[in-house]
């Protein structure tokens, strides 16, 4: 009987492995690795679209958070991974856009060693700060950081993440040099905003939305274009007179590069469906994410985000004179 089967496989022009990925695939839970600690934005776009392509795919998506340098311990993990469709991962802006700028012995190149999935969320970056930080709008923010720069706080993600290298470009636009405290993501990096021990960061909207909301810490600007309808009193960079500090990351879905054609095609359809959910829709625009379009959302945009991502902050970096050091 097997030799009968294997023998219609071969006629039908499949290889069986490729056989097997097509028809059972998903056949057991799929691990994707956030590379940053538990409850950051990362993790919340994760697991918010993780949970709709589980019901997709008919298998659960299980996050491994996979913290360090930045995000890139994660992804290297990922990008080394069995291409068999049971590891993926979500990288972002910082992973796939800054590292190559700060990391010289970066273990994988972001537009070479992956299956881009597609993207999971636009995440603009807001400048937030403890809550009893004195000044009172960005006016004050620029005159205060420069004058107390020495006595500053500045909290980031690791050397390459969204935060830091946010941070990096704001720092070097105000050319401040505030001492910068690492996290393993910026959900605990919060929890110490939140309490006061650090004073201020740039984060990605998703993470500080509900505890700008709640008051407990405080927004100076969204550096986009326009305000976020989740967050409508806070002006943009621009309005608050720091035009030139306009900046937004993006979270995104990796595969290794291994990953068959079959395989990956599921797990581009899963993410569509997921996107075009409307409660999954609901629970991103709510914390400020933004959806990709039909044609963003394509492995080919994705390709050529991380593309054109890795040459824009390359030089923005080394300008800025940020190193993994
Ligand atoms: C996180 O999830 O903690 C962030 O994406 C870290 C960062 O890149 O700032």
């Amino acid at each position: 009987m097997k030799k009968l089967l294997v023998g219609m496989v071969a006629a039908l022009g499949l290889s069986t492995g490729a056989a097997q990925a097509q028809g059972a695939y998903p056949a057991r839970p799929i691990t994707m690795i956030v590379p940053f600690a538990a409850g950051g934005p990362t993790d919340v776009v994760a697991r918010i679209v993780g949970e709709h392509m589980s019901r997709t795919l008919g298998q659960q998506i299980v996050v491994e958070n996979v913290a360090g340098a930045g995000g890139t311990t994660g992804i290297t993990r990922g990008a080394q991974a069995q291409g068999d469709g049971y590891t993926i991962m979500m990288g972002h802006m910082g992973t796939h856009g800054a590292a190559p700028a700060l990391y010289p012995n970066l273990r994988y190149d972001p537009a070479k060693d992956f299956a881009p999935i597609g993207l999971a969320a636009g995440t603009p970056i807001i400048i937030v700060a403890k809550k009893d930080f004195p000044p009172a709008d960005l006016k004050g923010f620029v005159e205060y950081s420069k004058a107390n720069a020495a006595k500053l706080n500045g909290a980031h993600a690791g050397v390459g993440s969204v935060s830091h290298s946010t941070g990096v470009l704001l720092n070097s636009i105000l050319g401040i040099k505030p001492t910068l405290v690492a996290y393993r993501g910026t959900g605990p990096a919060l929890n110490d905003l939140m309490a006061g021990t650090v004073d201020f960061m740039t984060d990605q909207i998703v993470n500080v939305a509900p505890q700008i909301q709640a008051g407990t810490i405080k927004a100076y600007a969204i550096a986009t274009p326009e305000r976020s309808p989740a967050l409508p009193d806070v002006p943009t960079t621009k309005e608050a007179g720091l035009p030139n500090y306009e900046v937004s990351a993006w979270n995104a879905i990796f595969a290794p590069k291994s990953t068959p054609k079959e395989v990956t095609a599921k797990l581009v359809d899963a993410l569509d469906k997921a996107l075009d959910d409307e409660n999954t829709r609901k629970r991103l625009v709510e914390l400020g994410g933004v959806i990709p379009s039909k044609t963003e959302r394509t492995p080919d945009a994705l390709q050529k985000l991380v593309e054109s991502e890795v040459a824009r902050w390359t030089p923005v970096l080394k300008e800025a004179g940020a190193t993994a050091q």
